[in-house]
């Protein structure tokens, strides 16, 4: 038997897993850190708090267990962050986060003065306000004397895979979410540098999720309490690491992941682009492609309004007083925008909304509004892939979220879509230890670790009388954001 690291760099907190190549999960360890919102719209984190619930959390996951028989650790981690180091390897600043909507001037410029046709052309993608690009043309133009300072550019999960290893690395699902990408032909777009004013050499050296990219450094080794020769894989962006822990690989496949973020994450394994740039074109962590819709807060807003609004972390409870009856009758909508939106509107000035309301309504009418919410945009995104010629008909769904069993039922009926309930839900900390796992020979290819590892736990079939309620009240939903768009631009 062997045992392998999976860390999922997520954005509340550190998740690690402690995984053999069976699957079986022997133990698991969760370290909470800070994130910081400076100014609104921004949204930063520190990169030695990562580094800190690394070394905190390996010693406490692996304390019992025999530490020889650790193989490999792999990453999975969140996307689009700017890591910028200096000659020192000193992180110059905090790094600015996937959910940060500081860069609206830069990625007018991007779209507007480059031009959409260019940057699809260089990268098969346009600019979102989270992607790295506009995050490293904001620093030149608002920090100069720390975007002068750049020697390493990198991401969240390679920062970790950088202290780990000590080499600057990157993975191509990850690094399609820079910008910087030619997600196609799999290498930095010359075009992109040079419009951010940035050399090569600054960039990590590109890697296949599943290959290796190093050994753990024997200090850090000592530190972690990890035999010498533990092997470090390159990992992968969170989504493509969560759709490999679903076993979502090869052609086709969808998973859903309702955490901080939501994204339908669609594989493939041809490269394909969405016409409108709608969805983004991404290499997937099994070798091939994916194309992706992100909403920027999922199950963050249900936490905001339980937690921060109705001071409860009583989710079940909350949830227990919404009757199957309310389902498709509900006249409240909440738009789920509380921290801007990316997919598809692509609008940093968006803002979370309640609208309907009357004197009858009550508490529950508005949870199950926002759980409403949340189904309505995903099928955004949904539609937009259906618009595309693509059938979604069924669906992997993971995330925090997708434990309640009222939103799976109404993320199924607002899509029509199947979904799969993975019988072991670790998220992308799962999908880091697989790609590990693939990197250490135990197995030949990512498909095959996901056919051995990725099964089903029950099946959540729409119900077709709730598919028609809904489809109404989309059709609902989808006026309201155009009404409220030029509002919330006065507003902010
Ligand atoms: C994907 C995205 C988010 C983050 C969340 O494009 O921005 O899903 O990766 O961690």
């Amino acid at each position: 038997m062997s045992y392998y690291i999976g860390i999922d760099l997520g954005t509340s907190s550190m998740k690690l897993i402690l995984m053999d190549e069976q699957g079986a999960i022997h133990n698991s360890y969760s370290c909470d850190y800070p994130l910081y919102f400076p100014k609104a719209g921004w949204s930063e984190q520190i990169p030695e708090d990562w580094y800190k619930a690394l070394v905190k959390g390996v010693p406490e996951l692996i304390k019992g267990f025999d530490k020889s028989l650790i193989k490999g650790i792999g990453c999975g981690g969140q996307m689009h962050g700017l890591v910028a180091l200096d000659k020192n390897d000193n992180v110059i600043r905090p790094a600015i986060l996937w959910n940060d909507g500081r860069t609206q001037a830069q990625v007018d410029y991007l779209n507007g003065v480059i031009g959409k046709d260019k940057l699809s052309s260089y990268t098969a993608n346009i600019a979102f306000a989270g992607f790295t690009a506009p995050k490293i043309l904001w620093m030149k133009e608002n920090e100069q004397e720390n975007f002068e300072k750049i020697t390493k550019i990198m991401l969240p999960k390679d920062y970790i895979n950088y202290r780990l290893t000590g080499v600057h690395a990157c993975d191509y699902s990850d690094a399609s979410g820079m910008l910087l990408l030619d997600v196609e032909n799999k290498c930095w777009s010359k075009q992109m540098l040079e419009i951010c004013g940035i050399e090569e050499a600054v960039m990590p050296t590109l890697y296949e999720s599943y290959e290796a990219i190093g050994r753990v450094k024997e200090d850090v080794a000592c530190l972690l309490g990890l035999p010498s020769d533990v092997k470090v894989c390159a990992g992968a962006g969170d989504n493509a690491a969560a759709a490999i822990g679903t076993g979502v690989v090869g052609n086709g496949g969808c998973n859903i992941s309702l955490g901080t973020s939501g994204t339908v994450f669609i594989s493939s394994s041809k490269f394909g682009v969405d016409t409108n740039n709608a969805l983004h074109s991404f290499a997937h962590a099994d070798g091939g492609y994916h194309l992706m819709g992100c909403m920027l807060s999922a199950a963050s807003c249900n936490k905001w309004l339980l937690e921060n609004v109705l001071k409860t972390t009583d989710y079940e409870g909350e949830q227990a007083k919404i009757t199957e009856d309310m389902l498709g009758e509900n006249n409240v909508f909440f738009l789920p925008y509380l921290m801007g939106e990316r997919s598809p509107i692509n609008d940093v000035d968006a803002r979370g909304t309640f609208i309907g309301m009357s004197m009858e309504t009550r508490r529950e009418d508005m949870v199950l509004a926002l759980l409403e919410g949340v189904a309505f945009a995903l099928r955004d995104s949904v539609e937009v892939a259906r618009s595309l010629g693509i059938t979604i008909d069924k669906s992997k769904l993971c995330g925090g979220g997708a434990k309640s069993p009222l939103w799976r039922k109404i993320i199924s009926a607002v899509l029509n879509v199947e979904l799969e309930i993975p019988k072991t839900e670790q998220g992308p900390s799962m999908g880091g230890a697989m790609l590990a796992m693939v990197s250490c020979g135990e197995y030949q290819s990512v498909e095959k670790v996901c056919n051995k590892l990725c099964q089903t736990a029950n099946v959540i079939k729409p119900d077709s009388a709730l598919v028609e309620k809904y489809d109404k009240k989309y059709n609902a939903f989808k006026k309201i954001y155009p009404c409220c768009k030029q509002l919330f631009t006065e507003l902010k």
